[in-house]
């Protein structure tokens, strides 16, 4: 009862709510922002600003609205009402029985423990669909587990590979995989859809030591990297450290410095040597491969080491890509920004170059969900933003196995 009470409660509350962003453009504004305070504690405040040009985000309900018109003009604030996203209702379309449920579980940021459990619970519920493999230890000696999706598993289907959270504090990622992989298998529509004919292979969690590390104290909570030792210093750029084109553009050499230090050699991190393998291991099946991280509403493909050569198939993985937001829109959400990775910046070692590189998957992708909040998307939102962006993993299916299934 209380799962469903407080479904119902987001979704109320989302539907008659406003996004409000407002802007600060001298000193004394800043400040003022900063000790805004609702004494009712009805204005919830998404997002701080950081200073000029940086928006205090605040979700305001009707009743409040005045108030905070007084507030903006008497302070002379710039301000922009974001209603697109965070009003609307969640269509009843996206409200099966059996997703309520899991519902509680499936919209919010869980424990590690939590998504492994998770995984295993629903593993047992549908042994003709899931297979878990365990991959092996992180270097914390947390265990690692691929999610295996088939309808059959017999049939050598095209793969698509997703994995998430190799970047720690990016939490929508491995929340957008657990809803990934609670939606193939509980959505009947699925069944008859996205595992018509292809297999998915799903990791979750790439990082999950460094995952918990930011869940351990509000001073973690924006950690990046992976939490292997170098020289005395803690952590390595999994998205650095893979073994094509290793370090030659955009990382850092030096462990005690950056959030981009590419390790001490490619495949230091086990982790990644992991992700690695599924790609040697599987590389004529997988078509497809998406690394999904935050923020910013990117959908980026190879090259990523290099801005100055564009892969002979740029059009093919451009125009899927476009396919995908399209979809995306359709359903209601944002439009992504697509582009080759290199021309946004070059960053060499990424696990996108990897896949399309060494392994020849001919569609690669770094996802980047969301636009607002930086990396605290906040939970209440994900019931909202999690099934939009499914609508583009439906997409790519759809388009992977018109090209790839043996007719
Ligand atoms: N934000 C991602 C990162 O910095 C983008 C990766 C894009 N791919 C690439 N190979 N550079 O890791
Ligand atoms: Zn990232």
């Amino acid at each position: 009862m209380y799962i469903i009470s407080r479904l119902f409660y987001c979704i109320l509350f989302l539907s008659s709510h406003t996004l409000i962003r407002v802007y600060p453009w001298n000193d004394e504004q800043v400040q003022r922002l900063i000790g805004f305070n609702d004494p009712d504690n009805q204005i919830e405040i998404l997002k701080a600003t950081r200073g000029f040009n940086d928006s205090s985000d605040l979700l305001v309900p009707p009743e409040k609205m005045e108030f905070l018109n007084n507030f903006i003009t008497s302070n002379k604030l710039h301000s922009q009402v974001k209603t697109l996203n965070y009003g609307r209702r969640l269509e009843l379309s996206e409200r099966s029985p059996r997703r309520r449920q899991m519902g509680n579980l499936i919209y919010q940021y869980n424990s590690y423990a939590v998504i492994e459990s998770t995984i295993l619970r629903l593993a047992k519920q549908h042994p003709d669909l899931i297979q878990v493999q365990n991959l092996g230890n992180t270097y914390q000696g947390k265990r690692m587990n691929l999610v295996k999706i088939s309808k059959n598993f017999k049939a050598r289907n095209p793969i698509i590979f997703i994995d998430a959270g190799i970047h720690a504090r990016e939490w929508v990622a491995p929340a957008m995989a657990l809803y990934l992989i609670n939606r193939l298998v509980n959505d009947p529509e699925a069944r008859n859809r996205e595992l018509n004919g292809i297999d998915w292979y799903i990791l979750p969690v790439v990082n999950p030591d460094g995952y918990e590390f930011t869940r351990s104290a509000p001073e973690n909570r924006l950690w990046r990297k992976t939490m292997s030792l170098n020289q005395g210093c803690l952590g390595v750029d999994g998205n650095r450290n893979y073994g094509f084109k290793w370090a030659v553009s955009g990382v850092s050499r030096d462990p005690c410095n950056r959030e981009t230090y590419a390790g001490p050699k490619p495949f230091s991190e086990p982790e990644t040597r992991y992700v690695g393998n599924i790609m040697m291991d599987n590389k004529d099946r997988i078509k497809l491969y998406v690394s999904l991280h935050s923020y910013g509403q990117y959908l980026v493909y190879p090259w990523g080491y290099t801005d100055k050569a564009v892969p002979l198939t740029w059009k093919k993985l451009d125009t899927l890509a476009h396919k995908v937001s399209n979809a995306v829109q359709r359903a209601g959400g944002m439009a992504f920004k697509v582009m080759m990775a290199g021309k946004w910046y070059p960053a060499a070692g990424g696990s996108d170059d990897y896949a399309f590189g060494a392994a020849g998957v001919p569609y690669s992708y770094t996802m980047e969900l969301t636009d607002d909040h930086e990396f605290l998307y906040p939970e209440e939102l994900l019931i909202n933003t999690l099934p939009k962006f499914y609508h583009g993993f439906r997409a790519m299916a759809d388009h992977i196995r018109e090209e790839f299934s043996r007719k």
